[in-house]
């Protein structure tokens, strides 16, 4: 584990195996303390093709003098559109850096601090990159050994400013915990990974506070809550299907209370309607939705959001078997509605319609659900954006106000209502594949609203969904501080959503 301490030396007297120094888009060298040092960095960045940009850094030989003997510049220039500035570029910079210090041997790592906040996107960054899912391999725990970061140096120009700088290194440090419990379990290949360890996992973070609360629904107590849908999909596979209930309370009374939702397909082999073998590699993935909100929900002790907030997955896998749901079935959902099922490999939405039922008889303030939904949402946006489609321009404003902070990619897409016919069915009341064959992802999500009532006023509950289908892994990590395999993506964002959803 990364260790984090902060120091006002002297750059000069720091001891490191690298220090970082940040560099603007006019190649001001921030805070370098002795003429010297600054004129030999400025001397060596003309004749770099480093301009200062927004996320790139550049490595070299520290001067005499310096007890480092490597120094790297970091880009802090100009943003672009979709990220907050500069802390985006920063969390990309420190990540380069760390990844080209694992060339050179550098286990400790010393950044002198652009200001004060900074220090939260360069932890998050230096835990985001400094991780490894070695578990089953004994070549990756070689080189988790021999290659990891183990300590980081912030340095501060100015004493006062050490206590800030803690407070908000100690903070990002706990989010990261729930980071990298979600990236942990999406990581965790089906064979280790079933609803029951999902149910496992959820009784660890119940455990940690008294505040939280969990209640698990096996396939019989399911029926009995008319889980129809999702245990029509459970149907196929010998794993039993759990429904996962968990409640956050805060110390006062709540201000207001969320609903998150995770989806929860521990295994997406199709069903019956069964995946090519390409794309079945990565089905282990289906349940990063559920892991995001246990992510969540291990930190919410810590982060002691005024607001009530319940989780819930449904757990499953999608298996065809001779007792697997068909093509052409009919189902009879926990509201009501029919769902007719047209390819079972559409099998998240047909158990986030019970969950999201489920959600509404919690009367909560709003619900958002997450869910790798469709590919259709990674051809449209590519793998490091996810979708977002909701009902209430309030919530969605704050979901991608919180994207933009944690340095998320998100997407708004519209909900057309010219689309609704598509998800019409003429066998039930709706099916669950469009009859058209383009914009997957918003018919979807169309058929998610379909399960979000109106009351008699016309009125319903604030909603957003999230399809997570492309950033959640990464077969190419695009960006510097994404390893291959699960990123994590979502819990930094829904943790800027309960801090704000109270207000
Ligand atoms: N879990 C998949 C979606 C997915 C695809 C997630 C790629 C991550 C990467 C989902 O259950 C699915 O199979 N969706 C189908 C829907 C189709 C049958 C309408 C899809 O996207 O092909
Ligand atoms: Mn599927
Ligand atoms: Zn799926």
């Amino acid at each position: 584990m990364l260790s984090i301490s902060i120091s006002n030396k002297p750059l000069h007297e720091i001891q490191a195996d690298i220090i970082a120094i940040p560099v603007g888009p006019d190649l001001v060298l921030e805070g370098i303390f002795s003429t010297e040092i600054r004129e030999h960095i400025s001397a060596l960045l003309k004749r770099s093709t480093f301009t200062g940009q927004w996320g790139k850094a550049e490595l070299f030989i520290a001067p005499k003098g310096m007890h480092v003997p490597l120094i790297a510049v970091i880009g802090t220039g100009k943003s672009d559109d979709f990220h907050e500035l500069r802390n985006e570029g920063i969390r990309r910079a420190v990540a380069a850096v760390a990844l080209d210090g694992r060339n050179h041997m550098v286990q400790r790592i010393a950044i002198l601090l652009p200001d004060v906040a900074s220090a939260a996107p360069i932890s998050e960054a230096l835990l985001l990159t400094n991780y490894w899912f070695a578990e089953h391999s004994k070549a990756l725990t070689q080189d988790e050994k021999a290659r990891s970061l183990q300590e980081a140096i912030f340095v501060v120009r100015n004493k006062t400013d050490i206590p800030q700088v803690k407070a908000y290194a100690k903070r990002a440090q706990e989010v990261m915990k729930g980071v990298t419990i979600a990236r942990d379990l999406v990581n965790q290949p089906a064979s280790h990974m079933s609803p029951t360890v999902l149910v496992q996992e959820a009784k660890k973070v119940a455990t940690i506070s008294s505040r939280i609360s969990l209640q698990v629904f096996n396939r019989k107590q399911a029926e009995q809550k008319k889980f129809f849908g999702f245990l029509a999909v459970a149907r196929g596979s010998k794993e039993e299907p759990k429904v996962i209930h968990l409640t956050y309370k805060p110390t006062q009374k709540p201000k207001k209370t969320l609903v998150l939702i995770g989806k929860g397909i521990t295994f997406d082999s199709g069903g019956l309607s069964l995946k090519p073998a390409a794309s079945m590699e990565d089905m282990k993935i289906d349940m990063a939705g559920g892991a995001t909100v246990l992510g969540l929900f291990s930190i919410l002790p810590v982060l002691n959001p005024d607001i009530a907030i319940h989780g819930i997955i449904a757990a499953c896998e999608n298996m065809p078997s001779g007792d697997a749901y068909r093509p052409g079935d009919v189902i009879k959902t926990m509201n009501g509605k029919t769902i007719e099922v047209l390819n079972t490999d559409a099998e998240g939405r047909v158990t986030l319609a019970d969950a999201l039922t489920y959600a509404q008889t919690l009367k909560p303030d709003a619900i958002i659900d997450l869910a790798t939904l469709t590919g259709a949402c990674v051809v449209a946006l590519g793998d490091t954006y996810a979708g977002l489609f909701g009902n209430d321009a309030w919530l969605n404003a704050l979901i991608m106000q919180s994207a933009k902070i944690s340095g998320e990619g998100l997407v708004e897409f519209p909900l057309p209502e010219e689309y609704r016919q598509t998800v019409q069915s003429m066998v039930g009341d709706v099916r669950n594949t469009a009859a058209m064959k383009t914009g997957g992802a918003i018919t979807a999500a169309l058929f998610l609203q379909e399960f979000i009532e109106k009351n008699k006023e016309g009125k319903a509950v604030p909603w957003a969904h999230l399809d997570i289908a492309g950033p959640v892994y990464a077969e190419t990590p695009l960006i510097p501080y994404w390893q291959f395999g699960a990123t994590g993506y979502g819990v930094r964002m829904l943790v800027n959503v309960v801090e704000h959803f109270g207000k």
